[in-house]
């Protein structure tokens, strides 16, 4: 099914991009405004043939029904045997969702209800501490347990007007130790946030943070709420069960934000505004199941994606956020894309005959124009570049910075495309007075050879309604490429080797066992580290 695309980017892959803008009408056909959002992806090689190869592919596989069998409660993540249901997290307002012939809506909305309830109390005051009114929130957990609140506080930050919040997540003690070292014991709300409750890095740090609570208060496990789908062991660890926000298995980790493990972040910034961040998942849920292909942000971008990995070639992908709160949106991206989409065989055990999901990696501008777009211009690999920008920014005061960060972003994804010829090169160094061998030389290096592809979200303000779009559209981007490749985006196997090797490595760093069965790297390596403290 990928011979036609093969075969047609292999037609047009020396045009440059630039060319494409002869036709007056090509930055209108080549992007989709969708209520504030405006999705351009004028300025990569996909025409119109490619584009509509490409919606063929959705239609070959089926993507629809797999969409709708989605939304619908199905049981498509096949090797778990679970439903994928992120989405009626944010139903504020549908239908019921059945699982198993059951409505889950009610325990979703009774569960938003008390995580509502809680965090008033704790924002107003009305639940304390021992030393009185929260002042901080910690929030520990891993992956999808701690990138989406993360992620979510730094980026909603102007909403903030709750407890300070931070966020633990590193088994590194030096990570424990630097967040809390910064709070009062007294006056801290600790929520372990994992689904499982069994994530080796978050019960270590939930042990650790219990143990610094009981040094200055006298029931510590009052002090912390959890979010699990293993209330059994929340009891064990003493938590009040009032104080333990469920979910169910049909809620993947990299996929929770929007219940409660996002309890952190409703308390920074408000149920409200919480609610508002889940309007905008929702309202792009609904898009992603009404619009056709063609106007369907969600599938665009993922026909992109695809155009750039699987068919051009393209290995990594930049997001590349000219919005400097969405500094953890690469990191977000890279569990959610890499996790879902890092797969090598397909649902039925057959290996992928193309490449998986991509490398996702990335920084906010500009700081990323001063350390890694060298190689992005200049460099021998084509990486196709994913730019986010605001109209406004909060800080009404400093507009003109605003519009600074606005030309950057700009600029760069146009000099990607334009690039910079030898001849032009050459006309700027001769000015400068050069010529002759030194001239070809010196010009040389001022090549750009451009067209490379990029394309840009712009939107008016990073506000809570907004981040639920961008949020819930990258998730069903995630979700089109992986039905496209055939793959279960849901599961996440390849964590599991490395977890159960450091289980068996543990003794031996400890010096309780022998390093005999592991290789002479693994064992040399465990020797040096035991001799120098370890
Ligand atoms: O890294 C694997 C993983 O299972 C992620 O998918 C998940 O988000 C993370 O670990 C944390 O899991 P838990 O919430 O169960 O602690």
């Amino acid at each position: 099914m990928w011979d036609p695309l093969r075969a047609h980017h292999e037609s047009v892959k020396d045009r440059s991009i630039l060319s494409l803008f002869d036709d007056p009408s090509r930055a209108e056909q080549f992007s989709l405004r969708l209520g504030d959002l405006l999705f351009d992806y004028s300025k990569t090689n996909l025409d119109a043939e490619g584009l509509r190869l490409l919606i063929g592919l959705l239609d070959a596989v089926k993507v629809a029904e797999k969409r709708d069998a989605m939304f619908a409660g199905a049981k498509i993540n096949e090797t778990e045997d679970r439903a994928v249901l992120h989405t009626a997290l944010r139903n504020l307002d549908g239908g019921p969702v059945l699982v198993d012939g059951e409505d889950v809506m009610p325990g979703v909305l009774d569960t938003l209800n008390r995580m509502e309830t809680f965090a008033e109390a704790i924002r107003e005051g009305r639940e304390k501490g021992q030393g009185g009114r929260y002042a901080d929130v910690v929030n520990i957990g891993i992956g999808g347990s701690d990138l989406g609140p993360k992620m979510g506080a730094i980026a909603l930050r102007p909403y903030a007007d709750g407890p300070r919040t931070h966020f633990v997540s590193n088994v590194d003690p030096a990570d424990v130790h630097d967040v809390l070292s910064a709070c009062d014991p007294a006056t801290t709300l600790v929520i372990v946030a994992s689904k499982t409750f069994t994530t080796q890095e978050t019960m270590a740090n939930a042990a650790t943070a219990k143990a610094w609570m009981s040094e200055k208060v006298q029931n510590p496990a009052s002090q912390f709420a959890a979010l699990s789908t293993a209330q059994d062991k929340t009891s064990a660890f003493g938590i009040d069960p009032a104080r333990v926000f469920g979910f169910e298995d049909w809620v993947g980790g990299r996929y929770s934000m929007w219940g409660p493990i996002g309890l952190s972040l409703m308390l920074a910034i408000g149920p409200q505004a919480f609610r508002a961040f889940l309007r905008g998942g929702q309202d792009m849920d609904c898009h992603f199941q009404a619009a056709e292909w063609h106007e369907n942000m969600p599938a665009l971008l993922a026909l992109v994606g695809l155009w750039h990995n699987q068919v051009c070639g393209y290995a990594t992908r930049a997001v590349l956020p000219y919005d400097n709160r969405l500094m953890r949106l690469p990191a977000y991206l890279q569990q959610l894309e890499m996790e879902s989409n890092g797969k090598r065989v397909s649902m039925d055990g057959q290996a992928l005959t193309v490449h998986s999901g991509p490398v996702v990696w990335g920084e906010p501008g500009t700081n990323g124009q001063h350390a890694f777009y060298q190689l992005i211009h200049q460099g021998t690999r084509v990486i196709p570049c994913e730019f986010l920008v605001a109209a406004r920014g909060h800080e009404e005061g400093l507009h003109h910075q605003h519009q600074l960060l606005i030309a950057n972003c700009l600029a760069q994804s146009e000099a990607l495309m334009r690039g910079r010829s030898l001849d032009e090169a050459r006309g700027i160094m001769s000015k400068r007075g050069l010529t002759g061998e030194e001239l070809e030389r010196q010009s040389s290096h001022r090549v750009f050879p451009g067209n490379r592809p990029s394309t840009t979200l712009a939107y008016p303000l990073l506000d809570p309604y907004t981040l639920g779009q961008i949020v819930a559209l990258y998730e069903h981007r995630v979700f089109v490429e992986g039905a496209v490749l055939g793959i279960n985006s849901f599961d996440q196997w390849g964590v599991e080797l490395g977890k159960e090797l450091a289980n068996t490595l543990a003794p031996m760093v400890e010096g309780t066992q022998a390093t005999s069965g592991k290789d002479a790297s693994t064992a040399g390596l465990v020797e040096f580290l035991r001799t120098n403290g370890a």
